[in-house]
C-alpha cells in the first residue's frame, strides 16, 4: 500500500516536473534517431545483395572512396552529353544543346525522321565537328532517362544501385556496363573533344573495387555531420 503511495506520488511528481524535461530529451533522442536515419541504410545497410559479395569483402569505407574516384569521370561532359536534363542529347565540352533540334524521342533514339543513327554509326568519324559514334549511340528512354545532372555524390551512386532506375542492373552489371564500347567512347571521342583525363585502366578498377566491396555510397554532407557530432 504505502509503495503504492509511494510510487504514485513519485510518478506525480515526474508527471509536473521531470515530464516536460523527459519530452525534451524524448524530442532530441529522436531529432538525433531521425538524422541517423539518413546516416545508418547509406553506411551499413546499404549494400549490394548478399549473393553478390561475401560478407568478410564488404567495406563500406573502401566503397564510398572507391565511388568518389569515379565521380570525376561520371561528370565529365562526355558522359554528361547523354546523362543530362531534358529531352535532348548535348554537345562539345560546354554541354551545349544538340543543334538540328535533335530529340530524345519515345525511345531515346530521336524523333521519328531524325534517328540517332541517321548520322552516328557504330564508330567516331574522323574530322572536326564529324559525328562521333559507339554501338548503340543513343539516349536513355523517356521512361528511364538516366539524368545525372543535378543530384549529388549520394544521389548519383544510389541512381546507379537502383534498378528501377538504372536499367535493372545489379552493381556487377554496372561494372560489365562500364566495360562497353557506348561507354569506353569517352576515352577516345574524335578530334575537338576532350578524352576524359582520368585513365580508363584506374577507373575500370575503381568501379570494380565499388561493387566488389559491397557497392555502398558515400554519406550526404549532413549525415557526416551527424555521425561527427556523436
Ligand atoms: C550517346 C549517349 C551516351 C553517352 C555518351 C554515355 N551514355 Fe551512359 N547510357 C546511355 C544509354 C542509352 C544508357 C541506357 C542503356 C541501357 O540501359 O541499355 C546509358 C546507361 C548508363 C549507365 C547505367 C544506368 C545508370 O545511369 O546507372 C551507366 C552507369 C552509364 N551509362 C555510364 C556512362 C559513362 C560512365 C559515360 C561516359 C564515360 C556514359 N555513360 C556516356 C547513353 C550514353
Ligand atoms: C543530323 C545528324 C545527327 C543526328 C540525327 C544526331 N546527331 Fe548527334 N551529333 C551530330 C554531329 C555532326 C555531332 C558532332 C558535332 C560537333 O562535333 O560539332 C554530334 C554530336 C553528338 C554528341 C556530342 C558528343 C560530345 O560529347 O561532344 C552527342 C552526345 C550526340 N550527338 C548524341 C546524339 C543522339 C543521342 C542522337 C539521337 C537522339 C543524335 N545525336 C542525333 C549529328 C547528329
Amino acid at each position: 500500500m504505502k509503495n503504492r503511495k509511494f510510487s504514485a506520488s513519485l510518478l506525480a511528481v515526474a508527471a509536473t516536473c521531470c515530464f516536460p524535461s523527459l519530452l525534451i530529451l524524448r524530442v532530441v533522442v529522436q531529432g538525433v534517431e531521425y538524422a541517423g536515419a539518413q546516416v545508418i541504410p547509406q553506411a551499413i545497410h546499404e549494400v549490394v545483395p548478399r549473393d553478390h559479395v561475401a560478407d568478410h569483402l564488404v567495406d563500406n569505407a573502401a566503397a564510398a572512396a572507391a565511388f568518389e574516384a569515379i565521380v570525376p569521370v561520371l561528370r565529365h561532359p562526355r558522359c554528361m552529353n547523354c546523362h543530362s536534363k531534358g529531352d535532348f542529347p548535348r554537345q562539345g565540352d560546354d554541354s551545349h544543346r544538340h543543334t538540328m533540334q535533335i530529340r530524345r524521342g519515345p525511345d531515346g533514339h530521336g524523333a521519328n525522321a531524325v534517328r540517332c543513327s541517321t548520322c552516328h554509326s557504330d564508330h567516331t568519324l574522323p574530322g572536326l565537328h564529324m559525328p562521333p559514334g559507339a554501338p548503340d549511340w543513343h539516349l536513355p528512354s523517356p521512361a528511364m532517362p538516366m539524368i545525372w545532372e543535378g543530384l549529388t555524390d549520394p544521389q548519383l551512386c544510389e541512381l546507379l544501385k537502383d534498378p528501377p532506375q538504372n536499367g535493372h542492373r545489379t552493381p556487377a552489371q554496372i561494372v560489365e556496363h562500364m566495360h562497353t564500347p557506348l561507354v569506353l567512347w569517352g576515352w577516345t571521342p574524335g578530334e575537338g573533344r576532350t578524352a576524359i583525363p582520368t585513365p580508363q585502366p584506374e577507373f575500370l578498377a575503381k568501379v570494380q573495387e565499388w561493387a566488389a566491396k559491397g557497392a555502398a555510397c558515400p554519406l550526404a554532407a549532413s549525415a557526416r555531420m551527424v555521425s561527427r557530432h556523436r
